[in-house]
């Protein structure tokens, strides 16, 4: 069974859906692979490398792909030449919006997985992109901070004065935004951090950073089932936002990491209150990707607001890409490597399984994932499907 590496195409993708790492456990579970020449090019794995480690060399995507039973990839490929009927696709497919995108992989006949859509139940826990590529983005979120702030982090009493600790403010306490405590921290930073779930508090106060929210009856509810944020109330928005004002104020760096799964990122900071604060202050929005907390952040730019930068990288994990492909080549070893029968070398997609029932998108030429299937019906993007020579099995599912 052959399984296809490609090199990301999209501009500043700098990840690579295997490592060496990886190529040889792909191996040993009885795979060939091919890696396309220079994929692992932007986080400093080299051609060599990967054939030390067992992978042959494809010069071009289509030789990669050609009789591949696995194509793995960091992005969805928008391009679907070459890619052999039948075939499983593993990539962060952003299904969301993405409809025709979806459609068009079902045509094909492919089996897109998409790796965002992992559940996050224990078992997968190992296999959890949104986790690595979110603690790294985290990190990198306070490097590049630190890396504008034209003042050090640290406090640092000197024979020729006392230099103070910055003040950093981490807005949004969930995988990225606890990593950018715990890094602001080791840079020496005073730290505080909010959130809207209650379960944050206490993680908070444990990496030594205080704990500054509305803690209301609607706070005390804020937590889905799922461990999730809600969207708040207006009324809830607009004591955040007074909390947040006279905070902010004081702040030197901000970081901000919130987001609702399904919706457009919240508004946390406003025009006004970056004005608020002084010259030389960082934000760093790493929700620019979903709409952004931050007034005037502009993808992938460091906007000059008035003295105060406002970074908007928006593949924050994709600046420091050797640490985030490791991470995600391991993710997606422990995703892929139950699809490979132990017995027959062959690609097995077991359809009973909830973390395959929760990540397979298109299947049999069908958009087979409930929460698509739909859309793509109504939105008659399946038209083509009837003239397609194989009958599919649409809505069974
Ligand atoms: P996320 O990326 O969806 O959101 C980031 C953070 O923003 C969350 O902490 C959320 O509460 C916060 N937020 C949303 N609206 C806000 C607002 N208006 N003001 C301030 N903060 C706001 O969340 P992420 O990082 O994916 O994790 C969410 C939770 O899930 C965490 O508790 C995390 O520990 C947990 N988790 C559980 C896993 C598991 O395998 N069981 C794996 C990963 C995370």
């Amino acid at each position: 069974m052959k399984i296809a590496v490609l090199k990301a195409m999209e501009a500043g993708e700098s990840r690579v859906a295997a490592t060496p790492d990886t190529i040889k456990k792909f191996v040993a579970a009885g795979a060939d692979i091919a890696v396309e020449a220079d994929a692992g090019a932007g986080s400093a794995i080299s051609d060599a490398e990967y054939k030390a480690a067992g992978a042959a060399i494809a010069k071009t995507a289509k030789d990669a792909l050609k009789d591949a039973a696995i194509v793995l990839a960091v992005r969805r490929p928008e391009n679907l030449t070459g890619f052999p009927k039948g075939a499983a696709v593993v990539a962060l497919m952003d299904p969301y919006g993405n409809e025709a995108a979806l459609a068009a992989m079902a045509k094909a006949g492919l089996s897109a997985l998409s790796l965002e859509l992992i559940p996050r139940i224990t078992r997968a826990q190992v296999m959890d992109v949104l986790s690595s590529q979110a603690n790294l983005a985290g990190y990198q979120a306070v490097i590049e901070a630190a890396e504008a702030y034209g003042r050090a982090m640290p406090m640092m009493m000197t024979a020729a004065g006392t230099v103070p600790a910055a003040r950093a403010f981490v807005m949004g306490a969930g995988v990225a935004g606890l990593q950018a405590i715990a890094t602001a921290r080791r840079l020496g930073a005073v730290v505080t951090a909010t959130d809207v779930r209650p379960a944050a508090k206490e993680q908070v106060e444990s990496l030594g950073a205080k704990f500054i929210a509305v803690e209301d009856e609607e706070f005390r509810q804020a937590e889905t089932a799922a461990g999730y944020a809600k969207e708040m109330s207006k009324e809830y928005q607009a004591k955040q936002a007074e909390l947040v004002r006279t905070h902010i104020a004081k702040q030197d760096i901000v970081i901000t990491t919130a987001l609702i799964p399904g919706r457009p990122a919240p508004r946390l900071i406003d025009k006004a209150m970056v004005k608020s604060m002084r010259d030389g202050s960082v934000i760093v929005d790493l929700a620019v990707e979903r709409g952004g907390n931050v007034e005037g952040a502009k993808a992938d730019e460091i906007v000059n607001a008035g003295g105060v930068s406002i970074i908007g990288y928006q593949n924050m994990a994709g600046r420091i890409a050797a640490s985030a492909s490791a991470l995600l080549a391991r993710n997606i070893f422990a995703f892929v490597e139950p699809m490979i029968d132990q017995e027959s070398k062959a690609l097995t997609i077991d359809r009973e399984d909830e973390i395959i029932v929760g990540t397979l998108l298109t299947h049999d030429g069908a958009v087979v994932h409930p929460d698509f299937a739909q859309a793509a019906k109504t939105a008659g993007k399946t038209a083509g499907k009837k003239e397609a020579s194989e009958p599919s099995e649409e809505g069974d599912d």
